[in-house]
């Protein structure tokens, strides 16, 4: 009998299991917010919902991975909960691009999924004859330009959308409106149409608009859930956690900092205030990693002079939001992640904070993130209104404006 290899693939957050016994191969995928138990302990969250004591003492699936890899010796008992229980269809739309693809591969990995649907308006087809033979559950099959798309989404339980232009050097998220909007249209479009019970994951730039304007769409098409529609802002987290870990010399697998807000440039702000394990930082550090967050995608297409923008970390990403999302509708109750969705927590109709998951959505706002801000915080949170409200302002008007065209013609 071979033995078992586990690797961790990043400070715990992700971990695979390769399980080489001979009489139970199994490879389990594990993206997990869930620091959540020491992250949000005692933390009250909006709507008078107060996080229970048994979320308080219950281990967290990274908890359980941290264990797994901590104590090879207990292996056995754990393996036993990452035996594969596909049962979710994941739609995958734009799943040849640079974020598409390795996406692709992260969902697949993914024991929680037993059909992954990749669609494409160009080359997708290679994409999924690849992936489907790698040897894990879910089921890969390839859906290629309009005429196919129906079929693509017809019981999804989650769509992903990282359909899209991405950003060349000296171009703003701003600058791909005219092209995006266009493509997140006619996607939401469709979701409306054969999948309106799914959650719907939008990763195609600007966020702060692309929402919006999904929102209104599917108000026209009359199947608008707030609870289900979310922009994917989870890339920010992801580089608030590792740049704080390097920069305090952190566990990485301990931190977790929310990022509230939107997903461009001002509009991002990481409260570092909330870091957890609580840390202090100096003025001029918070300054250097705000802006360093706020700027990180920014470093990213720049390094890929001309050949777009992240892909890899921003699949990884997206990967753990999927997962999130897969476990609270599997029944996991303690789901948290930071996403940018209709909120009431401030004056904007629209802002990113963390937010408890659940099987039919969004369950609360994690309200007490916005309290006893550092005055840098405040600060930046008053000033980063004006161009949220502007992003999200000028989202609802394209669909208006598409409606008026269509309307007089
Ligand atoms: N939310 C975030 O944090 C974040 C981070 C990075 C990138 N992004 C955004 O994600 C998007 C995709 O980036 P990428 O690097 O993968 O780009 P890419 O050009 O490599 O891939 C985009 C894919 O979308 C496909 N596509 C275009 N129009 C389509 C349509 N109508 N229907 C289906 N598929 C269509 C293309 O064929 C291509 O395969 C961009 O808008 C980018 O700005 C968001």
């Amino acid at each position: 009998m071979a033995s078992t290899a586990i690797t961790t693939l990043s400070g715990g957050l992700v971990s695979v299991q390769a399980s080489l016994q001979s009489r139970s191969k199994t490879l389990g995928l594990n993206l997990s917010c869930s620091k959540s138990v020491s992250a949000i302990r005692g933390l009250k969250v909006a709507s008078n919902v107060q996080i229970d004591s048994s979320f308080l003492g219950k281990a967290s699936n990274s908890s359980l991975w941290a264990s797994v890899v901590s104590k090879p010796e207990e292996k056995q008992v754990f393996s036993s909960q990452l035996q594969p229980q596909a049962s979710f269809k994941v739609a995958v739309l734009g799943a040849a691009g640079g974020i598409g693809q390795p996406l692709g591969l992260l969902i697949k990995m993914s024991p929680l999924v037993s059909a992954l649907h990749l669609y494409d308006i160009a080359n997708v087809k290679g994409v999924a004859a690849d992936l489907s033979h790698c040897n894990t559950p879910s089921q890969v099959l390839d859906f290629t330009g309009p005429s196919e798309l129906a079929n693509c989404l017809k019981g999804a339980d989650v769509v992903v959308i990282p359909a899209g232009v991405p950003r060349k050097p000296g171009m703003t998220r701003d600058d791909l409106f005219n092209i995006n909007a266009g493509i997140v249209k006619t996607l939401v479009e469709a979701v409306a149409d054969n999948c309106p019970d799914a959650f719907i994951h939008i990763i195609s730039n600007p966020v702060n608009s692309t929402i919006p304007i999904a929102a209104e769409l599917l108000k026209q098409k009359g199947v608008y859930n707030p609870k289900k529609l979310f922009g994917v802002t989870t890339l920010d987290v992801v580089r608030a956690n590792t740049f704080i870990a390097q920069k305090k010399e952190l566990k990485l697998i301990d931190v977790d900092v929310p990022v509230i807000g939107g997903h461009a440039g001002i509009t991002i702000l990481p409260l570092l205030s909330k870091t957890r394990p609580m840390v202090t930082f100096s003025n001029e550090e918070v300054k250097e990693l705000t802006v360093r967050i706020q700027n990180a995608g920014t470093e990213v297409v720049e390094a890929k002079a001309g050949a777009g923008s992240a892909t890899l970390s921003m699949a990884y990403a997206a990967a753990r939001f999927v997962e999130s999302s897969l476990r609270a509708l599997d029944g996991d109750r303690d789901v948290y992640e930071c996403s940018f969705v209709q909120s009431e927590l401030t004056e904007l109709p629209f802002f990113a904070s963390r937010v408890k998951l659940g099987q039919k959505g969004i369950e609360a706002f994690v309200s007490a993130d916005l309290e006893g801000l550092s005055e840098y915080e405040s600060k930046a949170l008053e000033a980063l209104k004006p161009e949220l409200k502007a992003s999200i302002e000028k989202g609802v008007a394209f669909v208006h404006k598409t409606a008026a065209t269509a309307a007089s013609t």
